[in-house]
């Protein structure tokens, strides 16, 4: 009788979690709340979504080997990125097009972060501009697709200083889009009473209608695909902030953005949605961290849902990490707040593995505290 209860429940849609402990949870009433192209757009992976999954699966091949008996009983998870104290080691990493999620967008995911102390990445395809959002929180870094009309690249970088962003994070895996079969079998498109932000008044503040993916389309127009290393220190000088480099997989690639004057990297594989098959981005961070050496900045993202998850990255040599979707789950369920939920259960859940583990700051997240299982 149990089991049929229950389906019948599912089936008259009853599933949805009564209370919210966890971001699975957020994410299953955020399935049930959006339109289906629209969930369907931000939920994607590229093609067979093999990273899209491996990015999780690949968190369960470590195991915790805690230590006890440390004095657990003060906790410190501030962390210093590009000579800023945030008062913790989750980012928000861009996502573009917010406003789709909840119509504060961009500006709540701002506020929400800010609560929190923590950073938040503005998205170039983003529907409230680099001008909207400035002021909402203290730590703004502004994500760069370069486009092919370089004066609609450097009109966006000279403006971020002016209003206050901290940082460019410059965006590598993306030469194209990826393709997500769902927005090619939806004909996703942004709705039309939407637009982005930074591109008000030129051809790429609507999406047209086309029979396949109208953002595929759109960043064709938009991305340049002749970059190399050598623009790192073009785009410093424009923005005359320092610049982290997105997408990054491979320990030589970092060392040539090193190289070439970058200020940081981000292991990424853009969550899934660009090269699928890319390796996961965990396995990388170790190797990763062992070539660049101690100090220089490394950020992780993929895949972070659980405290747990952010304690292995950090175990393996991440300074920090940034979360996407989850941001999305929370702007969805109740704007600002919803955001504030994310961070709120994410850094419970982080806290509880450091005192169980006996670490009281992040110093103290060591190789060692892991295992491979
Ligand atoms: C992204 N991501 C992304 N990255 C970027 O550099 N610029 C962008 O505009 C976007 N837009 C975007 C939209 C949506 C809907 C998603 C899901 C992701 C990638 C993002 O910054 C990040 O790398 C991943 O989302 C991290 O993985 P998780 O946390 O979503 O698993
Ligand atoms: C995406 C782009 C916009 O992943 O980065 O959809």
């Amino acid at each position: 009788m149990g089991l049929d209860f229950v389906e019948e429940e599912v089936a008259r849609g009853y599933s949805m979690p009564k209370k919210i402990i966890n971001l699975f949870n957020l994410e299953e009433l955020f399935e049930k709340n959006l339109p289906s192209p629209i969930a369907g757009y931000y939920k994607s992976g590229a093609r067979d979504e093999i990273t899209l999954k491996k990015n999780r699966e690949i968190f369960n091949k470590y195991e915790l080997l805690p230590k006890l008996l440390r004095d657990v009983s003060n906790i410190d998870t501030s962390v210093k990125v590009l000579g800023q104290n945030l008062k913790n080691p989750i980012i928000l990493a861009p996502v573009a097009m917010q406003q789709m999620a909840h119509e504060d967008g961009e500006i709540a995911s701002a506020k929400g972060a800010s609560s929190f102390g923590s950073a938040m990445t503005l998205s170039t395809s983003s529907n409230y501009s680099i001008e909207e959002v400035a002021g909402h929180n203290e730590n703004l870094f502004f994500q760069l697709y370069f486009a092919k009309d370089r004066s609609i690249t450097e009109n966006m970088l000279k403006k971020t200083k002016e209003f206050g962003y901290k940082a460019i994070v410059f965006t590598a895996d993306a030469p194209q889009l990826g393709t997500r079969e769902r927005d090619e079998r939806n004909n996703f498109k942004m709705p039309d009473h939407l637009s982005l932000g930074n591109f008000k008044g030129t051809i790429l503040e609507k999406f047209d209608d086309r029979d396949g993916s109208a953002m595929n389309m759109h960043n064709e127009v938009l991305f340049d695909k002749s970059l190399t290393f050598e623009i790192i220190p073009w785009i410093k000088a424009v923005s005359g902030l320092p610049v982290l480099v997105k997408g990054i997989l491979r320990p030589d690639d970092a060392s040539l953005c090193f190289k070439h004057e970058a200020d940081g990297v981000i292991i990424s594989n853009h969550g899934g949605r660009q090269l699928d098959t890319a390796t996961p981005t965990l396995n990388q961070i170790e190797t990763i961290r062992k070539e660049i050496g101690k100090d220089k900045l490394l950020i992780v993202d993929g895949g972070i849902r659980r405290g747990t998850d952010i304690f292995k990255c950090i175990a393996l040599g991440a300074d920090a990490v940034q979360i996407g979707r989850p941001v999305l789950w929370g702007l969805n369920y109740k704007g600002k707040e919803g955001v504030e939920l994310v961070l709120d259960i994410l850094l419970k859940e982080f806290i509880e593995t450091m005192i169980l583990t006996g670490c009281r700051n992040l110093n103290e997240i060591t190789r060692d505290l892991i295992r491979e299982a």
